[in-house]
């Protein structure tokens, strides 16, 4: 049994969860059960994001306190997460006593070590909210190109990157007002100390081929110290010994992981530290988003590494969420909270779409929306779930609810029970678009055995009678496998599934088990095609959000 620890990016808290979000925990959710299916001893761990000038900013437009609003965010998001039979063994929050014990246990450790250093540096300052201004908070003319009304951190015309002292004309988005430039004095982590770890720790298969490529570019260019204060006003942890200096968000936000875990472990009176020791035999997975590789695979392995923690066993990268081909964006109709696709439609219809399109590489998927409605309403419902209705049916009516004693197509069965081995590999992979293919054919194959032996025609002869029976507890059996093989992706037609014919949990060590001979609870419609009319209202509705 493997021990495993998993987490997918923590979402920020001052904001609903989205669609492009549920790309990566619903990625994470189903390779989480996929694991619990090998009875592995795998937690799924995550949390809000609670810090940072954009949730201290969202609370002062609101008129309430981040408090308030950090744990507003984390209701709702629990709520989202929860519907989307999103499993979490434990989510917490970034602005938890574990985490401020964390964030300042590690921050010492690498003050101890020598890797943190003292520097002044100038930034924009904004007299009239009397704070330093996040490079996303100036806007102004590009150093480069002149294009007007960028932000201070990259021109969205010719895509330069600068430093937000060299934007001409620079204005405070907070109060319109023209920033004056001012000397503070700032902790940096000396991640060029971490170089030579950085590259062992590369080779050993820990992140997809692109991160590999992206961070020998990153190594070979040199790694600059990484600034990790923050000035007053700013919600987030002080940082010890320091007067009115903040521990940036992105420095406390991994941390989070190991106080999600923490919280957890402590309620269940296990050592928590066992997983995070140098040597624990314990596999360490993130999941995150290609945007923020730069924090996972540079700042967050070199900080544990100098802080003496475990380094993550590999980083899953995936790309981005496009909606019918385009950015999300809230004038299309395509900028969909969880919310507004619950409550039109079923959740399962969003989890089967996403594995049908996601691999192990980190190309951006595009939710097509047609596309969609065509694999839920005929891949799904029309073949998969049609195979259980239509033999359940028989099995119901004509056969006391019984199955029957043995198979009629036994090379059928083996043939779709051989392809277990692939189908764990590929979910083990992430290569889950190939399982949905393969189980999308399988079905095929089984309609076709149903529609060759006509039971609709032969039930009308009483002589056909233990033929057709065979027949119909074989499609139901078979129909238990694929269901079962689409477990990870489809839990809760599963348990359906599960409860239609009385049989235990279905993993992977007991789904190749037939049930003969046994009743069964009469058929109750699992689900129903989609209604097209539900995705425009989703799309009015999202331009209204
Ligand atoms: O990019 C984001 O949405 C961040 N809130 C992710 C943080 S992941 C981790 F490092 F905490
Ligand atoms: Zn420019």
């Amino acid at each position: 049994m493997r021990k495993i620890l998993v987490t997918s990016a923590l979402p920020y808290a001052n904001g609903s969860i989205h669609l492009g979000h549920l790309l990566e925990y619903l990625q994470t959710d189903i390779w989480v059960r996929h694991q619990k299916m090998s009875n592995n001893d795998c937690t799924y761990i995550c949390a809000d994001d609670a810090h940072g000038t954009p949730i201290m900013l969202k609370a002062r437009e609101l008129n309430i306190t981040p408090e308030k609003l950090i744990e507003k965010s984390k209701k709702e998001h629990i709520e989202d997460f929860a519907d989307f039979h999103i499993e979490f063994d434990n989510y917490h929050t970034t602005h938890s006593e574990e985490n401020r014990m964390l964030s300042e246990l590690i921050y010492n450790n690498l003050k101890d070590k020598g890797v943190i250093e003292r520097r002044e540096i100038e930034q924009y300052y904004d007299e009239d909210e009397e704070m330093f201004l996040p490079d996303r908070y100036i806007k102004g003319t590009c150093p480069k190109c002149g294009a007007k009304d960028q932000y201070g951190d990259s021109c969205e015309k010719c895509g330069a990157t600068y430093s937000s002292t060299e934007v001409i004309d620079p204005i405070s988005v907070i109060s319109n007002s023209k920033p004056i430039k001012k000397k503070t004095e700032h902790l940096f982590f000396k991640l060029s100390d971490y170089e030579k770890f950085l590259s062992n720790w590369l080779t050993d298969n820990r992140v997809q081929k692109e991160i590999n490529n992206k961070m020998k570019e990153w190594l070979s260019d040199g790694l600059s110290s990484w600034d990790i204060t923050r000035d007053k006003p700013y919600f987030g942890f002080n940082i010890p010994g320091e007067k009115e200096k903040f521990f940036y968000v992105w420095l406390d936000a991994p941390v989070g992981y190991i106080a999600s875990y923490k919280n957890l472990c402590d309620k269940n009176s296990i050592n928590y530290l066992s997983s995070w020791e140098r040597d624990t035999e314990v596999e360490l997975y993130h999941f995150i988003g290609k945007d923020i590789a730069y924090f996972h695979v540079l700042f967050w392995p070199s900080m544990l590494e100098g802080a003496g923690f475990r380094t993550p066993t590999s980083v899953f990268c995936h790309g981005f969420l496009t909606i019918d081909g385009e950015k999300m964006s809230k004038s299309r109709g395509t900028f969909i909270k969880a919310r507004t696709y619950l409550n039109h439609l079923n959740p399962e219809y969003l989890r089967y779409y996403f594995a049908s399109r996601l691999t192990s590489k980190i190309e951006d998927i595009d939710l097509n929306f047609s596309d969609f409605v065509a694999r839920v309403n005929s891949d799904l419902v029309g073949k998969l779930i049609n195979i259980g209705s239509r033999c359940a049916r028989f099995i119901n009516k004509d056969f006391d609810n019984t199955l029957a004693s043995k198979s009629n197509n036994q090379s059928l069965i083996t043939q779709i029970l051989e392809k277990k081995d692939a189908i764990q590999t590929n979910y083990e992979n992430r290569d889950f678009s190939k399982n949905i293919r393969v189980i999308s054919s399988l079905a095929d194959e089984v309609n076709k055995y149903i529609d060759d032996e006509k039971p609709w025609i032969k039930i009308k002869d009483k002589d056909n009678n233990e033929a057709v029976h065979e027949v119909c507890s074989d499609g139901i059996n078979m129909f238990r496998v694929l269901v079962g093989y689409l477990k990870p992706v489809l839990p809760k037609i599963a348990e359906s599934v599960e409860k239609l014919l009385k049989c235990s949990p279905i993993d992977w060590y007991n789904i190749d088990q037939l049930i003969l001979e046994k009743k069964i609870e009469p058929f109750k419609p699992i689900i129903t095609r989609i209604d097209e009319k539900s995705i425009e209202i989703i799309k009015t509705e999202a331009r209204e959000d």
